[in-house]
C-alpha cells in the first residue's frame, strides 16, 4: 500500500536483515511468480547495487538462471571509467543456453561496455576430466580470474525445480529426496538448515571460496522461493539479498 511504498519496505528489509544476518536487503514490490515484470524490477535493483559496488576494473562472477538473465537484460552503461570484467562463477550446470552463466556474462559485458571471459567445460564433469581440465592453460587463466572476483552475483532456486530443469539423473534426484534438499545455488543443493546435500562437480567457485569475497549478492524472488531463500542463506555465504515483496513477506511470516 501507500505507506509501504513510501517507506520502500524499509521495516521489512530491516527485519529480514536481522533475521538472516545480512548486510543489506532490498525489496521490490510484487511477486515474480505471478508477474514477469517483477523479475525485471529485481534485475533493475541488482544492476543498481552493482553500480554502487563497482570501482574501475573490478571482476564480477555470476551464476546462470532466469533471474540472472533478467539482471543482464536490465544492465545499463555506467560511467566510462567503470569497465567490469564478467566471468561465470562456475562451469556449466545443465542449463539452456540463454540461462547459462557464460551467456549472461557476455550479455552483461556488452550492455555495460565491460569485458568478459568464458569457461568452456562440459557438464557434468567426471572426476578424471575435472583433474585434467583444471590444468588446461586456457581454463586455468579464467579460473584464476574467477577466484579473484570482487563481487559475486547469483540466483537461488528451489532444489527439485532446479534438478528437474537441469535434467538431473535418477540417482541425483534420489539423493536430493533422501537428503530433503530445499534450495540450490552455484550447483550446490542445501537442506532446510543450509547443509550441503549434493554438489554438481564442476570447475570455478566452490562454496568455501565465497568467504573471502567482499560482496556476494543473492537475487531471488517469488513466494514459491521463500523456503529456498531461507535455506540457502542459513549457511551465511552471501551478504546482500535482493528479493521481492511476496518472498520477503513469506520469509517473515513463515511458509
Ligand atoms: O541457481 C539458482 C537458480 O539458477 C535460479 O534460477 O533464477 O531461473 O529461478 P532462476
Amino acid at each position: 500500500d501507500y505507506v509501504e511504498e513510501i517507506n520502500g519496505f524499509r521495516v521489512l528489509e530491516t527485519e529480514i536483515k536481522q533475521t538472516l544476518n545480512l548486510d543489506r536487503v532490498i525489496i521490490t514490490p510484487g511477486d515474480s511468480d505471478v508477474q514477469e515484470w517483477v523479475k525485471y524490477d529485481l534485475g533493475r535493483r541488482a544492476v543498481q547495487s552493482l553500480h554502487d559496488e563497482l570501482t574501475s576494473h573490478e571482476t564480477v562472477a555470476l551464476t546462470g538462471g532466469t533471474t540472472m538473465a533478467a539482471v543482464a537484460e536490465m544492465m545499463q552503461p555506467t560511467s566510462s571509467a567503470i569497465r567490469p570484467l564478467f566471468v561465470p562463477a562456475r562451469g556449466g550446470l545443465g542449463e539452456r543456453m540463454e540461462n547459462q552463466a557464460n551467456t549472461i556474462a557476455a550479455e552483461m559485458a556488452k550492455r555495460i561496455n565491460g569485458d568478459y571471459r568464458m569457461l568452456y567445460v562440459p557438464d557434468p564433469l567426471s572426476e578424471e576430466t575435472y583433474h585434467s581440465i583444471i590444468r588446461e592453460p586456457g581454463v586455468k587463466e579464467v579460473l584464476h580470474m574467477i577466484k579473484q572476483a570482487d563481487v559475486v552475483m547469483h540466483g537461488i532456486g528451489d532444489a527439485l525445480t532446479m534438478a528437474n530443469r537441469r535434467k538431473a539423473s535418477k540417482d541425483v534426484l534420489e539423493e536430493l529426496n533422501t537428503g530433503r534438499a530445499v534450495s540450490e545455488a552455484f550447483g550446490y543443493y542445501f537442506d532446510q538448515s543450509g547443509q550441503v546435500v549434493h554438489k554438481v562437480r564442476t570447475v570455478g567457485i566452490q562454496l568455501e571460496d565465497l568467504s573471502t569475497i567482499k560482496t556476494v549478492i543473492a537475487v531471488a524472488g517469488g513466494k514459491s522461493k521463500a523456503k529456498a531463500i531461507d535455506s540457502y542463506l542459513r549457511q551465511g555465504k552471501s551478504n546482500v539479498l535482493i528479493t521481492d515483496e511476496a518472498a520477503a513477506k513469506a520469509l517473515i511470516k513463515g511458509f
